[in-house]
């Protein structure tokens, strides 16, 4: 049997803490689904596409990953998919409690739902995809907290890094 797991988030843009997590992810399951929440109600820096598209290539040809998007619940999604193994990145403790809810709600509503956690390395801890749109955004450098095509996309978007 094929141990697969989904790895859900925003990725509002994919940071190199998203990739790590994927690289690392890789080592300890035989495939990733990386589903990228389509929340039509919070307005996002780049759609779906781009997004899974920014993804692909930083990742790259890879036949064990896989790249989805999601509408509501990550519970009904994992039905769909039959997989019930969720992967998350822990940054800070204060990732912690909202991760313990998310995880503990999931398990609520789909008692086959397990999430694993994995911390993000020391290098990442401080980036999230959060910041790295704000520092983007008023024109910080950011290409040392997102793969190339990201800082490239985002410097397109927001002129000089
Ligand atoms: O990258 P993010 O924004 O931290 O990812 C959060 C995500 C997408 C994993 C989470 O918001 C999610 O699963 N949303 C889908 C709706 C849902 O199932 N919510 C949990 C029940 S409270």
């Amino acid at each position: 049997m094929s141990h697969l797991a989904i790895y859900p988030g925003s990725f509002d843009p994919i940071t190199n803490g998203h990739l790590s997590i994927i690289r690392r992810g890789l080592e300890i399951f035989d495939g990733l689904v990386v589903a990228v929440l389509n929340n039509t109600s919070k307005e996002s820096l780049f759609s779906v596409e781009e997004r899974i598209e920014l993804m692909r290539d930083a990742v790259g040809r890879d036949p064990r990953v896989e790249f989805d998007s999601f509408e509501g619940l990550l519970v009904e999604y994992a039905r769909r998919r039959q997989t019930f193994v969720v992967l998350r990145g822990l940054r800070a403790v204060s990732d912690f409690e909202y991760e313990f809810q998310l995880a503990n709600m999931n398990r609520k509503l789909e008692p086959r739902i397990d999430t694993l956690f994995m911390m993000t390395g020391e290098d990442s801890f401080y980036i999230s995809s959060r910041l790295v749109r704000e520092v983007a955004t008023l024109g910080g450098d950011v290409s040392s907290m997102v793969p190339p095509n990201c800082a490239a996309k985002l410097a397109q978007r927001f002129g000089k890094q």
